[in-house]
Formats: structure tokens, C-alpha cells, sequence
């Protein structure tokens, strides 16, 4: 069978290529279902971009590469096919927008948008072999137990990155690029949680609260949660995008306050208040009572010296902690890295050697803060490939 175009992976940014591209399009999916991350992203409610979206909140060894896309289909073009579909929405926090129902709504906004473009889909449908022939490419793929031979002008790299292989995230998308000769950047799990040495944390399980999360290369203000297994929540997912194995983290516990200054003027008017007190009222109850034996917190206020104030905020809004590691592709909402940005054209997503190969969404070497950011990516890149068609 002859395709123009031949699309791997019916997730967000094949969906929205497919949906451009349209007529004598074929759409392959491996999994049961289109748009599995989609159904489980933003807690089933899909986050599914962000009002604030710009390249700025993009990680790539080239962060130029993401501009063209992301100009020419933005935010506001997402919002206008949600709200041409009746999807009421809302802001929920930092310009994140989500269903107001369901993630699902967004799938079948795109099974919708690219049947009504004429595209085909097939699910349940493994990729056996790809290879380049003079005008295209000839593929040999699985499907209800039977070897179908297909052809195609156009293939488009849509498959996504290695995070969550138990959804059916494959390294196929990065596999092909090989094949055909494209450069890759080093890959890596992002947006997951830190994992610290067995029971660091454990009494801390549950306590989260707003905190500032920092290493030399970004610092982000958003709520820090403990687990038992180490540190989550938004601030530590959008730092471990920027983390290095043995780089220690600093955590301000008190972002928003001179502490020292603070405490000095409680002491000075008086002072007969025990320092967890005057501690628990900028800190969760459990989080003081965990801290009490290792930052020692004894005594009044009057009883600190200047010294000791010092060294107390400094472990308070200084916290150095140094994770043993991540949760790994297990957990992790993105792949940072993939198919490298120099060899694919900006405008097009085509790969500048090889005529007819495209990359889309998260296999190509971008990838967004926590917030939306992801899905942009796939919406931009998606329409850029598919319009290019
Ligand atoms: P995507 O992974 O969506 O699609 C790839 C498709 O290719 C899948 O359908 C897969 O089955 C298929 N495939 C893979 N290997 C194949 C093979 N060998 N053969 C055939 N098909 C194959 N982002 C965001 O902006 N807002 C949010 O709320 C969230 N929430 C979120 C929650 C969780 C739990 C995760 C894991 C991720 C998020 N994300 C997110 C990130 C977001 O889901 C992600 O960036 C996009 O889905 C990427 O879109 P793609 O289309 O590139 O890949």
C-alpha cells in the first residue's frame, strides 16, 4: 500500500501532524489506544499548554531551534481548536491551562481533527523495518498477525522519547534517526522526582510545602513534597531538568523571608518563645520536629546568639542536599535530549540530509519546563511537519 505520508506514533505531535497533513495519511500506533500520555497527563485533566509558553522554558543543546515552530502555531491556536471543540478549560496555576472534564476530551479532539483531514489510523501496529528507497521509504510493519508491506513519500518520527516504557514508550523514534544517520544528544529522565539514601526522609513523608530549588543553572519557586523514597513535587521535577549526577541541590525552605533579620527582632522584643515555635509559624509542624535533633533547635530565642542565627538560617534557606540519583525513565514525564536539532531543518521538522524523514515532539532534542510546556512542543512541531507536507 502507498501512503504520502507515513506517521510513527498517534500521540500528540503525530496526531496534530496527521490532522495538517491530512489526506493519504497513515497514522501507526503500537499501542491499543491514540494518545495514551495524553489520557493520563495533568492528573486526567491535561495540562494541555501553558499562557505563557515561550522559548525561554525549553531545554535544547540549540535553544534557537524551538523558536520558528512555537511562533507560528503558539498557545493561542491550541486555545482556539479547544474552544472550537466546546472543551471548557481553566488556569489552574502559572498560566497552566486543563480540562475543566476530561484528558480524554483532547484525544478525541485529535482523532476528530485528523479523520476530518482524511488520515488513516492504525493501532496495534509494530514497526518490523524501515529502509530508504529512491523517492521515499518502504516499511515493513505488523498488524492483527499479519506482515503488511507499505510505502511512503513522507515519514514523520512522532513516536516520543524512553519515559515510562510500561505506556509503551520505545527508542524506536531514535533507532530510525540512527539508521538514517541523524546525530543524537545524550539522553536523559527529566521532570522526576530525587531519590536519597533509604529512610532519609521517611518521617517527612506527605509534608510539602512552597520552597526555592537551585543549582548553578536554574532555580525554580514552586511546592517541594517529601517521599519515601526521596523529594518531589513541581520544584524538584523542574530542577532535576537541569541536574547533574552528585551536584548538590540547595533548598530555601523560607524563600520569601529575611529570616535572620526576622529573628534577630523577635529575640531583641522579648525572646521567651521556644525556637520551634517561632519556627512552625513559616514551616510545617512535622518539618520542624524532623529538623529539631539535626539542626538542634533548642531553647528560646533569647538563647541564640547571632552566630547561631546565622548558621540556622543558612541550613534553613540553604539546605545543601546532594540526590543519589532520579526515579529514572520509570517515573519520569520526559526524555531531555534526542534526535539533535542541527540536522532538522527549524521551519519544516525535515532532516536536512535526508529528503522525506521528519522529527516531531518529544524524540527531537527539546524538551519543556513542568506546565503544559511538553504539550506545546508536540502541538508546534506537529503542525510544522504537517503543514510542510
Ligand atoms: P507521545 O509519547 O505522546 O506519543 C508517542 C506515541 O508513539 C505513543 O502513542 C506510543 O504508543 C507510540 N510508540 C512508541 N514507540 C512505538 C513503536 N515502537 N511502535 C509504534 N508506536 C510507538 N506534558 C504537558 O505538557 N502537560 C502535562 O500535563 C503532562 N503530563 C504528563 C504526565 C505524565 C505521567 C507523563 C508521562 C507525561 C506528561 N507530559 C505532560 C509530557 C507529555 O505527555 C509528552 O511531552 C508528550 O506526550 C510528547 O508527545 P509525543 O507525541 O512526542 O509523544
Amino acid at each position: 500500500m502507498e501512503y504520502q505520508t507515513i506517521i510513527l506514533g498517534a500521540g500528540a505531535a503525530g496526531m496534530m501532524c496527521a490532522a495538517q497533513c491530512g489526506g493519504n495519511a497513515l497514522v501507526l500506533d503500537h499501542a491499543r489506544a491514540p494518545g495514551e500520555k495524553i489520557r493520563i497527563s495533568g492528573g486526567g485533566r491535561c495540562n494541555f499548554t501553558n499562557l505563557f509558553a515561550g522559548p525561554e522554558n525549553f531545554l535544547s543543546r540549540n535553544p534557537h531551534f524551538c523558536k520558528s515552530a512555537l511562533a507560528r502555531y503558539t498557545q493561542w491556536d491550541f486555545i482556539d481548536l479547544v474552544n472550537r471543540h466546546g472543551i471548557a478549560w481553566h488556569e489552574k496555576t502559572l498560566g497552566q491551562l486543563f480540562c475543566d472534564g476530561s484528558s480524554k476530551q483532547i484525544v478525541a479532539l485529535l482523532v476528530q481533527e485528523l479523520q476530518q483531514a482524511g488520515a488513516e489510523l492504525w493501532l496495534s501496529t509494530s514497526v518490523r523495518e524501515v529502509e530508504k528507497t529512491t523517492d521515499g521509504f518502504r516499511l515493513q510493519v505488523e498488524r492483527e498477525g499479519t506482515t503488511r508491506r507499505l510505502a511512503c513519500r513522507n515519514l514523520v518520527l512522532a513516536s516520543g522519547g524512553k519515559s515510562i516504557p510500561k505506556m509503551g514508550a520505545t527508542g524506536l523514534a531514535y533507532d530510525i534517526a540512527r539508521q538514517f544517520g541523524l546525530a543524537m544528544t545524550e539522553t536523559r529522565a527529566a521532570l522526576v522526582p530525587f531519590t536519597f539514601p533509604e529512610g532519609r526522609f521517611k518521617p517527612l513523608a506527605g509534608v510539602s510545602l512552597p520552597a526555592r530549588l537551585s543549582t548553578a543553572r536554574a532555580s525554580f519557586d514552586e511546592a517541594l513534597l517529601f517521599t519515601h523514597r526521596g523529594l518531589s513535587g513541581p520544584a524538584v521535577l523542574q530542577l532535576s531538568s537541569y541536574w547533574r549526577e552528585g551536584e548538590a541541590v540547595s533548598v530555601n525552605l523560607i524563600p520569601d523571608l529575611a529570616l535572620y533579620d526576622l529573628l534577630r527582632a523577635r529575640r531583641q522584643a522579648g525572646g521567651r518563645k521556644a525556637l520551634t515555635t517561632e519556627l512552625a509559624r513559616h514551616l510545617p509542624g512535622r518539618l520542624v520536629e524532623a529538623l529539631t535533633p539535626e539542626l538542634s533547635l533548642d531553647g528560646n530565642l533569647a538563647d541564640q546568639s547571632d552566630a547561631r542565627l546565622e548558621t540556622l538560617c543558612a541550613a534553613l534557606q540553604n539546605w545543601q542536599l546532594t540526590p543519589s540519583g532520579t526515579e529514572g525513565y520509570r517515573t519520569a514525564e520526559v526524555t531531555l535530549g534526542g534526535i539533535d536539532t542541527d540536522g532538522l531543518s527549524s521551519k519544516t521538522m525535515q532532516a536536512k540530509t535526508v529528503p522525506g524523514l521528519y522529527a516531531i515532539g518529544e524524540a527531537v532534542d527539546v524538551t519543556g519546563w513542568l506546565g503544559g510546556y511538553n504539550f506545546q512542543w508536540a502541538w508546534s512541531s506537529g503542525h510544522a511537519a504537517g503543514t510542510a507536507i
